[in-house]
This record gives C-alpha cells, sequence and structure tokens, in this order.
C-alpha cells in the first residue's frame, strides 16, 4: 500500500519566494498550502532581477512563508514526513538562502531532507494536476526557461532542445520594452496583438531551416526594433494602430517557432511508443491564448492529449518542489549531494550544455 506522505516544498532560485505543502496517497496528491511572495516591485526600478537583492528578500521573507502555508495546511512541522527544498538551477545566492533555511528546519525537526532540481519541479507538475504517467513530452516555455524533455521518470528526463539564447518570455518582455509597453510584456503584448495585424510585418522564423527542436528568439526582437525604428522614421512616431500589427505579428512568429519545433519533438517522442501520449505546457507563456491554440492544434493532428497545469502551478512556486520532492523520497533517490546548492543544474547530463545565461539566471 503507498504510504501517505505530507511534505513541505520551499523554492527561492529566482524571484519568488515561496513555500507549500503537498500531501500525496495512492490516488494522487493534493496542494495544501501555497505560499508565493513575489518580487516583481523590488526589481522593476533595475529593469531585471538583481541577484543580490533577491538574496536579501528571501532571507527575510523564507520564514514567514513557511509559517504560513503550514497554518494554511493546518499542519505543523511534526506532522510532516519531509521537507523539500530547490537547490539549483537558478541564482545561487536565493538557492543558498532556501537551502538554509530547509537545512535549519530538517535539523529542528528531524524530518528527512530531499534537494529537488527546479526545472524537474516543473516538469513533474502535470503528474501533481493531471495523474499524467510517464512518459510524457514537456514544453516549458517561461522567462527563464525554453526546453522540451520527454520526461520518463522521477529522475529521467531527455532533452530534446531548448532556446540557444533568449527565452520567448524575455522576447516578449523585450518587445513590450521596445514599443514603451509595460512589464511583464507577455499579457500586454498579447491584448495588443488581438487588435493587430499579424500579417503585417514578415518577422523571422528563425532555425526552422534547421532540424532538431533547438529554437532562437533573440533575433525576432532584433527584427522588431528594426521594423519600429523605420516606422518611426518615416511617420516621426508609431501610430497605434502600427504597434498592435508590431505585436501582432512577433506573437505570430513565435507561436510558428513554438508549433513547428513542438511538431518535431513529439515526433521524437511517438517514436519511443508512448501507451498514453501526451504533451505538458508549463511557464507564462503558456497563458498566452495564441500559442495555446495553436499548439492543442498541433496534439489533435498528431493524435496527442494536450495538458496545461493551472497557471499558478506553472509559473514559479513551491507546490512543484513539495511534490518532485515526493516522488524522489519514495523512489529512494534522495541523496545528500542534490542539497549543494549549484547554479547550473541540467536535467539532462547527457544533453550539450546551453551557453549564456538569461535574464533571471543561468538557463540550465
Ligand atoms: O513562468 P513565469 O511566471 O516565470 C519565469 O520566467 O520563471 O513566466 C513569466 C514570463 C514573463 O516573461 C511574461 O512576460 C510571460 O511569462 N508571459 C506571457 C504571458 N503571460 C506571461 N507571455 C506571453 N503571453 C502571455 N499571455
Ligand atoms: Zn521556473
Amino acid at each position: 500500500m503507498t504510504k501517505v506522505l505530507s511534505f513541505l516544498g520551499i523554492e527561492s532560485s529566482c524571484d519568488d519566494t515561496a513555500a507549500a505543502v503537498v500531501r500525496a496517497d495512492a490516488q494522487g496528491a493534493t496542494v495544501l498550502a501555497s505560499v508565493v511572495a513575489g518580487q516583481v516591485a523590488l526589481h522593476a526600478p533595475y529593469g531585471g532581477v538583481v541577484p543580490e537583492i533577491a538574496a536579501r528578500a528571501h532571507a527575510e521573507k523564507l520564514d514567514s512563508c513557511v509559517e504560513e502555508a503550514l497554518t494554511q495546511a493546518g499542519l505543523d512541522l511534526r506532522d510532516l514526513d519531509g521537507i523539500a527544498v530547490t537547490a539549483g538551477p537558478g541564482l545561487i545566492g536565493g538557492v543558498m538562502s532556501g537551502v538554509m533555511c530547509a537545512r535549519g528546519l530538517a535539523a529542528g525537526s528531524g524530518l528527512p531532507l530531499v534537494g529537488v532540481n527546479h526545472l524537474a519541479g516543473h516538469a513533474l507538475t502535470p503528474r501533481l494536476t493531471d495523474a499524467l504517467a510517464f512518459p510524457y513530452l514537456m514544453l516549458l516555455v517561461s522567462g527563464g526557461h525554453c526546453q522540451f524533455l520527454i520526461a520518463r521518470g522521477a529522475d529521467d528526463f531527455r532533452r530534446l532542445g531548448g532556446t540557444i539564447d533568449d527565452a520567448p518570455g524575455e522576447a516578449f518582455d523585450k518587445t513590450a520594452k521596445l514599443l514603451g509597453l509595460p512589464q511583464p510584456g507577455g499579457p500586454v503584448v498579447e491584448a495588443e496583438a488581438k487588435k493587430g495585424n499579424a500579417k503585417a510585418f514578415a518577422f523571422p522564423r528563425p532555425l526552422l531551416d534547421r532540424p532538431g527542436c533547438d529554437m532562437s528568439f533573440s533575433g525576432l526582437k532584433t527584427a522588431l526594433l528594426r521594423a519600429r525604428d523605420a516606422e518611426v522614421a518615416a511617420h516621426g512616431g508609431l501610430y497605434r494602430q502600427t504597434r498592435a500589427d508590431l505585436c501582432a505579428s512577433f506573437q505570430q512568429a513565435v507561436a510558428d517557432v513554438l508549433a513547428e519545433k513542438t511538431r518535431r519533438a513529439l515526433m521524437t517522442y511517438l517514436a519511443e511508443a508512448p501507451k498514453t501520449p501526451a504533451l505538458a505546457v508549463a511557464g507564462g507563456v503558456a497563458a498566452n491564448q495564441t500559442i495555446r491554440a495553436k499548439l492543442e492544434n498541433v496534439c489533435a493532428e498528431m493524435g496527442v492529449r494536450f495538458t496545461a497545469p493551472p497557471l499558478k502551478l506553472c509559473t514559479d512556486n513551491a507546490a512543484m518542489i513539495a511534490y518532485a520532492g515526493i516522488e524522489r523520497f519514495r523512489a529512494g533517490l534522495a541523496t545528500e549531494a542534490d542539497l549543494v546548492p549549484r547554479p547550473r543544474w541540467p536535467l539532462d547530463a547527457t544533453a550539450p550544455t546551453m551557453l549564456g545565461s538569461g535574464k533571471k539566471g543561468a538557463k540550465a
């Protein structure tokens, strides 16, 4: 019989301080509490996440987030079976704050401590929310991540490809900035795009001519900048309709690239003959209706189930860390080595290294 396990999860690898309690039994898993304290206002004046400010804010907020999560769950530390904490990849100061906090709680309570890879947290979320069976294809698409993974087990992920530069959310944010729109750029650019013509500007579809699932979004931003400057030079400013057209054309280019690369990733995944084929999409960009509709179409065409966890579990949170901790603990995978804070920690150690850093830290 599967033992009922309740875990506290702690997440602090980027700009969200989070704590959550998840209970799992034979029927599945339930999020008993999920507290997320964002830092958007703290970083807003700097146009990006400032690692030192993030680390200090995590250190200040972690205790109260943990307390609130336990209160909301109606549990005491003594009622838990373990603590899971993000040990990387991410901004190292924040990761260290979380690991220190978790170590302290584990030492005080005697509970087992499990170090979790942040990306594994995202990648295992569809099992928490939709009880997806392994193997399924995962597309992580947010402001910091963009990669295809075949999830085969709690510690078995095959990376099929990802962005070689910006993540799509980052491209949405930069587009908003270039067009004088507020941050975060995704939702505003999507709203503008609804009023625009997606065929008005012929933006590139980078890397579609190359085989494989790697993607690139930084060239799109340059193309948008050039188109904007040409409009400003020709008309002395940017008409409202032109701004909407730029947004619509940019969004269409991102959607086309993601859809085509998803089709390719699905072909590789389907070659593994999964019994119940499924694609799960996670990350803030998965909220975009145009992108989502395109991905749903690709899945329908290829006979694959489409799932997307609810947004609050798609974006950074600690419930995914608690759940991934439970999966690792159950599988006997929890080791002391997983508790060493790491700025980089690829899920698939056999995949080629991704170069560079995103605006929110190392990409993997
Ligand atoms: O997953 P997330 O909350 O945080 C991380 O990046 O880890 O994703 C945030 C990103 C931002 O770049 C934001 O602009 C983008 O997701 N985003 C969107 C939409 N909503 C949020 N991008 C496109 N369309 C949207 N509706
Ligand atoms: Zn994340």
